[in-house]
């Protein structure tokens, strides 16, 4: 509705708003999905694989699946050592905020979280976001999934951790404040933010260090400490008010 409201300001006639409005959606949301999406039968399979006892079955399931958003197809190659590398920078974690989550939220059985953990997963899809409080079921962290426009607003309870993973350009292609309005009511402890090393269409030219100059602008004063990490289709900053 956001997303129109914006659109309609603009006088054009209702096709082309209605065009504009689904463009504006699939840039910033639909185009990192495959087509064919089967939630039901990912779920039996990360049903069955549970069932199996068997903890790589269950890994090998969450990959397969991850395929499907191009964000965690991307991560993959590089998945095993992407949390061990970075949370080896951290003290244990008890409550992680996964903004604009996507796919991401299968990755935890590769973050080596204790159990019981929290865990608020959020993103735009209704869709998705069932599915992933029925993959959550199975997992032994209370885990979460809602349904949030986080252009609108963002969960404010403490977290030690939030997760804001190649999401800031996509979410200021919609509003060019999204970013540093996250920033100002996010409660969290520590706060991983990365940007894709490259583009949907794979062109990296000049993309990095336009995206770290944002960065920088972004945090500008906020006195964070940071330490970054690069990872071959992605660079991760570390945030935190304390030493790390
Ligand atoms: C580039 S993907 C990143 C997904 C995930 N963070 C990762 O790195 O694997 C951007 C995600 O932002 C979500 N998104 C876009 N606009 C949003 C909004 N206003 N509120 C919440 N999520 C949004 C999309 O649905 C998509 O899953």
């Amino acid at each position: 509705m956001r997303v129109a409201q914006n659109e309609l300001v603009k006088g054009s006639s209702f096709k082309e708003t209605v065009k504009a409005t689904k463009n504006k959606l699939h840039q910033v949301a639909g185009a990192f999905l495959q087509n064919d999406l089967h939630y039901s039968g990912w779920l039996e399979l990360l049903k069955k694989a549970n069932q199996s006892g068997d903890k790589d079955e269950f890994m090998q399931a969450c990959r397969s699946i991850m395929r499907f958003h191009t964000s965690t197809r991307e991560r993959l190659p590089f998945l095993s050592g992407f949390y061990e590398h970075i949370f080896s920078s951290l003290p244990p974690i008890q409550s992680i905020l996964d903004i604009a989550c996507g796919f991401n939220p299968l990755t935890i059985p590769w973050m080596g979280l204790p159990m019981g953990i929290h865990y608020l997963a959020i993103d735009i899809f209704q869709d998705l976001i069932d599915f992933l409080s029925a993959y959550f079921a199975l997992l032994p962290i209370e885990g979460q999934a809602k349904a949030f426009d986080v252009i609108e607003s963002i969960p404010t309870h403490p977290v030690d951790l939030a997760l804001i993973l190649k999401t800031i350009p996509c979410l200021e292609q919609v509003d060019k404040l999204a970013g540093v309005r996250i920033l100002d009511n996010l409660q969290a402890k520590y706060i991983l933010i990365s940007y894709p090393a490259r583009s949907l269409g794979g062109r990296s030219k000049g993309m990095q260090n336009n995206y770290q100059e944002q960065f920088h602008i972004l945090i500008d004063g906020r006195g964070y400490q940071v330490k970054k990490y690069d990872f071959p289709t992605e660079f991760v900053y570390l945030l935190s008010t304390e030493s790390i």
